[in-house]
């Protein structure tokens, strides 16, 4: 048996609804086919944007998306994406499988894009192969009022006010395909880059600078030595890729011990969070400025017969068991991390949908955001958690995770069983009575996942629990995540 305490009275605070991000890249049909298909497509769409997607978006909440890369924002050059569609610039997306992107999803298309799923943009600019004065522009164009050149063609080009876009990421990955820079080179380009990056009207920005590539302590130092003073935020990327980066694992035939390689992986952020916000502490210990997850998620191999460059993979149970390891995670140090991106959001390494044509599937990561959206601005709520540790003599990890938040006087659990195997008696001590407990759930065996022809993975109404006073008695079955909300007295 599993035992939990809910401490009411220790909290990290409030759980930010960022941490619930998501990202969409110019990469493989994760925009062109799974976002965007065009006013003239016989796919139900409005304004060219696919309408099954973003009622799916819609559902979950999405707070903020990130935009256009990864990758490719340091390849992008806004002008190329506005005006009008048969004036707009042709180019090949060298990052991402040698394909001619006509830019005709450009800026007022992701605007549209966030209006119609209600969510907030983060744009990441040009910093490896652009200039300061593009990025500058880019924010003049989106969220100036004033009489200028750039106002004016955004209105020409049907915008008549600015639309006011706050998160904005200085580059992206520099250390990396973002110019292969160092981390002194980087702080100084980032100080100058954000300088230009101007306040326009009430319109304030967040500004993101790039941080490091996992467990990178040293990019993280210098950059914060160095830059702290100008930033909102400092990004962090980490992904779960288990095998080796050559032979990486399948994303449907695995074995337990994959499995398990698979969510020590994923628990890995942890550590990763931990070592980097330790140093922030250093420079930034009012925990001003936030770490920003803007990429996480599994990276398997890509399905068969598909283009190595698309990052196309499907998504299993397993998927869903990272996604709830490290959301726990998030939500345990939202004190520092204040958002977090999984990539991507349709047909991208860890998707939330899977497009074909026409048709649209949600994967089990999809439904592990559903469960957890009541996290969302809520009051964390610190879990202490006497479980058994499950796994391989190499990768082992705590066989039930779980992550409590309390809003309007709401308590909501989320509670997942690793096993993949056996079920789970979890007993929570909720230290308060409670009524009116509701649950759902999603289940299905490690490697059962949802295809076009056959989606068995969802979120269902479960009851396998009792209210026993001031406890809270849960039977997980194996395999599972679930969400529980009860009325605190
Ligand atoms: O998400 C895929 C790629 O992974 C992104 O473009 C890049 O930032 C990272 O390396």
């Amino acid at each position: 048996m599993t035992k939990i305490s809910i401490h009411r009275d220790q909290s990290a605070g409030t759980i930010s609804r960022y941490i619930y991000g998501h990202f969409a890249e110019h990469l493989g049909h994760c925009i062109y086919g799974g976002i965007f298909v065009g006013k003239d497509s016989r796919i139900p769409n409005e304004n060219g944007i696919r309408t099954d997607v973003v009622e799916a978006m819609k559902k979950i909440h999405v707070p903020v998306l990130r935009w256009p890369g990864g990758c490719f924002a340091d390849e992008y050059h806004w002008r190329d994406g506005i005006g009008p569609q048969e004036k707009r610039r042709n180019m090949v997306n060298t990052n991402w499988g040698g394909v001619t992107e006509d830019n005709s999803f450009g800026t007022h298309e992701f605007m549209e894009l966030c209006r119609q799923a209600g969510c907030e943009p983060y744009i990441t600019g040009n910093v490896g192969s652009g200039t300061a004065q593009e990025m500058s522009e880019w924010v003049e164009y989106l969220n100036s009022d004033g009489d200028s050149t750039v106002v004016r063609e955004r209105r020409e080009n049907g915008r008549q006010d600015s639309w006011g876009v706050r998160f904005w990421g200085v580059g992206n990955e520099s250390w990396g395909c973002g110019g292969i820079m160092r981390p002194e080179y980087y702080a100084d380009v980032y100080r100058r880059y954000q300088n230009f990056c101007r306040q326009y009207g009430d319109h304030k920005l967040y500004k993101i600078a790039c941080g490091p590539n996992g467990g990178d302590t040293n990019w993280t130092d210098v950059v914060m030595k160095n830059a702290a003073f100008c930033m909102d935020g400092l990004s962090m990327h980490y992904y779960t890729v288990p095998g080796t980066w050559e032979n990486k694992n399948r994303a449907t035939e695995f074995t337990e011990a994959d499995y398990w390689e698979t969510l020590a992986g994923a628990a890995e952020m942890d550590n990763k969070v931990k070592m980097h916000a330790e140093i922030m502490d250093k420079y930034d210990p009012d925990k001003r400025i936030g770490l920003i997850v803007d990429e996480w998620g599994t990276w398997f191999q890509v399905e068969p017969g598909t283009n190595p460059g698309f990052l196309y993979q499907q998504n299993t149970m397993r998927d869903a068991m990272v996604a709830s390891v490290t959301l726990d995670i998030f939500n345990r140090h939202c004190d520092r991390v204040k958002m977090a991106n999984i990539a991507q959001t349709v047909n991208v390494l860890q998707a939330i949908i899977l497009t074909k044509d026409e048709k649209m599937v949600l994967t089990p990561t999809y439904y592990v955001f559903d469960l957890y959206q009541h996290h969302m601005d809520a009051k964390e709520l610190a879990c202490s958690i006497e479980t058994e540790t499950l796994g391989t003599e190499k990768h082992s990890l705590p066989g039930v995770t779980a992550s409590a938040s309390e809003k309007d006087g709401i308590l909501t659990v989320t509670l997942s069983n690793l096993n993949p195997e056996k079920g789970e008696e979890v007993l929570i001590s909720l230290q308060e009575d409670a009524s009116g407990a509701e649950g759902r759930i999603l289940q299905g065996k490690m490697d059962a996942y949802n295809d076009f022809d056959n989606a068995p993975l969802k979120t269902e109404t479960f009851s396998d629990f009792e209210l026993r006073g001031k406890d809270l008695c849960v039977r997980m079955p194996a395999c599972s995540v679930a969400e529980i909300r009860l009325r605190l007295a």
